[in-house]
């Protein structure tokens, strides 16, 4: 049992939104689960997680439960929980309890899950579609236990009332909704990513060749539990040498060695939100000539891409701006031969720049939310615009692995810059440079420990 969220919540908002939409549509009931505890060996469980759209219009956080929305003769919302049961609760904490959780979350109805079963097949008969979240909980279990409602609702009412004939995803609004952060998402957002830069800051001020790539996940565990973030928002990334060109390389038993480059692609999640930050330094606290060579190539795209991210930019802006910059560092280092154009245009940059230069972030670390606006015809859709309240990363980055056709002093060099920004009316607020991010700061942080 956690807290409860206050008076006015911006879920019971959210429920309400969404409500209205499935009214516009002709009504119906919406059955969404958050998830079932997940068996990691015996008697013991992975640590829940909820869903993120159940907790994103419920703020309930226990496993097992159901929201049901109903845009009927009127608008119900009703939570399906784990019962009080003094027992269990003595070995697994305390639960609400469906007449506590309604009162405390604003549900108009509340019942234990064991009356999923008679409640939901009653409620849908009359209701003309039923919202499911399918593409998103894609679950076997989720699917055959909707089927079954269903058929249950045909046999109990023999053609009596109608049963939904229709069903609707609900996918799209939650992920339009989702997709602007309001203040108060905002404001944890900005305490994820202060609490990720104070794990990375005290990461890079540990490192020196001869410790593992744990001991530096440990660093960044110690600090995000110490601030009170419940998880990590992924699996941290610590990765020295070669190992930064895999590009989701899990901190492992490598050794740091002098003259490596370790990146560290890590974050916190904190009441549901994600951050996601990723750094990379030398191990022994100097860049030699190449790495900074390379290394100033991606700050400068990122520095590039971090113009093109506001209201009057599309999208893409950012990502075409880095590609840009990128292309042109690697030409200038000869990694690359020929035009600016052509090499951008073939996609030879993608040697070494595989992945795109970001993603949303929210509840899930790549969030829900088209990058793309709906389609106009039968053409390509463009890029959406980007609007205040969008929250994105920006993470250019280079990968040279070892190749004949590439100087030797490049080799092994795997570098990325990770930050997390908030779209606001005239630009972006960068929320994670909390932690080092120019060669002479990361350079003296490292030689100046204390
Ligand atoms: N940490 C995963 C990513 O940066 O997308
Ligand atoms: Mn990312
Ligand atoms: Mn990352």
């Amino acid at each position: 049992m956690t807290n409860a969220p206050t008076a006015s919540t911006p879920f019971a908002r959210r429920r309400q939104h969404i409500l209205s939409w499935m009214r516009s549509l002709g009504g119906g009931i919406a059955i969404l689960p958050t998830g079932p505890e997940i068996s990691r060996n015996r008697d013991n469980h992975y640590s829940f997680r909820y869903d993120s759209d159940f907790f994103y219009l419920t703020g309930f956080t226990e496993a097992n439960a159901w929201l049901v929305l109903i845009a009927g003769e009127t608008d119900q919302s009703i939570l399906f929980c784990e019962p009080k049961d003094p027992l269990m609760e003595t070995w697994t904490g305390k639960r609400w309890g469906p007449a506590a959780a309604a009162e405390q979350f604003g549900f108009d109805q509340a019942f234990p899950t064991s009356e999923l079963d008679t409640q939901i097949p009653a409620r849908m008969a009359g209701l003309k579609i039923l919202f499911t979240n399918t593409a998103r909980s894609r679950t076997p279990q989720y699917l055959t236990q909707l089927h079954a409602w269903l058929e249950k609702t045909q046999t109990t009412l023999r053609g009596a009332r109608a049963t939904p004939t229709q069903w609707v995803d609900i996918g799209e609004p939650l992920s339009e909704m989702r997709l602007i952060k309001d203040a108060g998402e905002q404001d944890t957002m900005r305490r994820a990513a202060t609490i990720s830069a104070l794990g990375h800051t005290r990461a890079m001020r540990t490192a020196q060749a001869g410790l593992h790539e744990f001991e530096l996940e440990a660093e960044l565990l110690y600090v995000f539990r110490k601030h009170g973030a419940q998880s990590v928002a992924y699996d941290s990334i610590v990765a020295a040498g070669v190992n930064a060109c895999t590009l989701h390389h899990r901190a492992g038993n490598t050794v740091m060695r002098d003259g490596d480059l370790v990146l560290i692609d890590a974050g916190c999640e904190l009441d549901g939100y994600a951050s996601d930050i990723t750094r990379t330094f030398p191990a022994n606290g100097r860049f030699s000539a190449a790495q900074r060579a390379l290394y100033e190539i991606v700050l400068a795209a990122q520095r590039a891409a971090t113009a093109c991210v506001s209201p009057s930019h599309h999208w893409n802006a950012a990502h075409e701006a880095a590609v840009r910059v990128l292309t042109q560092g690697l030409l200038d280092e000869k990694l690359l031969t020929g035009s600016l154009d052509k090499n951008i245009e073939t996609d030879a940059f993608r040697r070494f720049y595989m992945h795109r230069t970001g993603h949303w972030l929210g509840l899930d670390v790549h969030d829900v939310g088209d990058y793309r606006t709906p389609p106009a015809g039968a053409g390509e859709r463009s890029w959406r615009n980007l609007m205040p309240g969008m929250v994105l990363t920006i993470e250019p980055g280079l990968y040279i692995t070892p190749s004949p056709d590439v100087p030797e002093i490049f080799w092994n060099i795997g570098i990325r810059i990770e930050d997390d920004a908030i779209v606001t009316p005239t630009g972006c607020e960068l929320m994670t440079r909390g932690v080092p991010v120019e060669i002479r700061e990361i350079e003296h942080l490292m030689h100046h420990k204390d």
